[in-house]
């Protein structure tokens, strides 16, 4: 793979970059630690569809702060660019810009990449493109959620082509051990297990964004 190619050189688990910095030289320098997946309880949940809730808002809300409070300090002078995924990264990307403390810009891509009901195809396609140049931009991608990684692959690579000065990558959730691609990740809020999950922005047939806390999806709802 290129040594030009800055975010997706090293580990073949996702999880495994945790806790290194990324090799390239204009890649950030700063990757955090993110909590166990047993930092959390499943809750009993309040919604019919779902088995429980994983994530609550409190805790949303919390971990949220955190990871603003160290992209201010990462990107103090740095004047980034962070770039919603659409739709999912919406509620995440609202929370998160109000928690940094530092100037950025925003701006929204959104891409197709799924093939059947609920696991990636990895064909990425471009349904709405970017407003603002990312070049010698300092880029932060914004996602709901790492599965496969398929889709962050491709931004980062498609931004990267573009000459952004650099590129990291903040995810809501990740999901332990589905990663295809090897891609480093500097901002992860809470890794899960490998579960279907909706709320706070993620759907299942563009249903249950709304809910303002995540959970795992009845398995019969999808199975088929
Ligand atoms: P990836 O390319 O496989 O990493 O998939 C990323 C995209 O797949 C996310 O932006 C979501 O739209 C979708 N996705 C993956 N897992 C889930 C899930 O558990 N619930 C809802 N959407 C998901």
């Amino acid at each position: 793979m290129s040594s030009e190619s800055p975010e997706f050189i090293h580990p073949t688990s996702a999880a495994a970059a945790f806790g290194k910095k990324p090799s390239s030289s204009d890649s950030p320098e700063f990757i955090h630690p993110t909590p166990a997946v047993a930092a959390f309880d499943e809750q009993p949940s309040p919604h019919g569809d779902l088995t429980s809730v994983l994530i609550s808002k409190e805790q949303l809300a919390s971990r949220i702060a955190q990871m603003g409070a160290d992209i201010t300090q990462d990107y103090a002078d740095k004047n980034p660019l962070l770039i919603g995924v659409l739709k999912g990264a919406v509620y995440f990307m609202t929370d998160l810009t109000r928690r940094i403390d530092c100037p950025l810009t925003m701006d929204f891509m959104a891409v197709s990449s799924y093939g059947d009901a609920h696991r990636s195809s990895g064909v990425v396609r471009i349904i709405k493109d970017l407003n603002e140049p990312v070049t010698d931009r300092h880029v932060i991608i914004l996602e709901d959620i790492l599965d496969t990684g398929l889709t962050l692959k491709y931004l980062a690579r498609n931004f990267h082509g573009r000459g952004a000065a650099s590129i990291a990558i903040a995810t809501l959730l990740l999901k332990e051990g589905t990663q295809a691609v090897p891609l480093d990740v500097q901002y992860v809020g809470f890794t899960i297990p490998d579960a279907f999950v909706v709320g706070y922005g993620l759907d299942y047939a563009q249903h249950y964004r709304n809910l303002p806390y995540i959970g795992i999806l009845k398995p019969a709802l999808y199975a088929e």
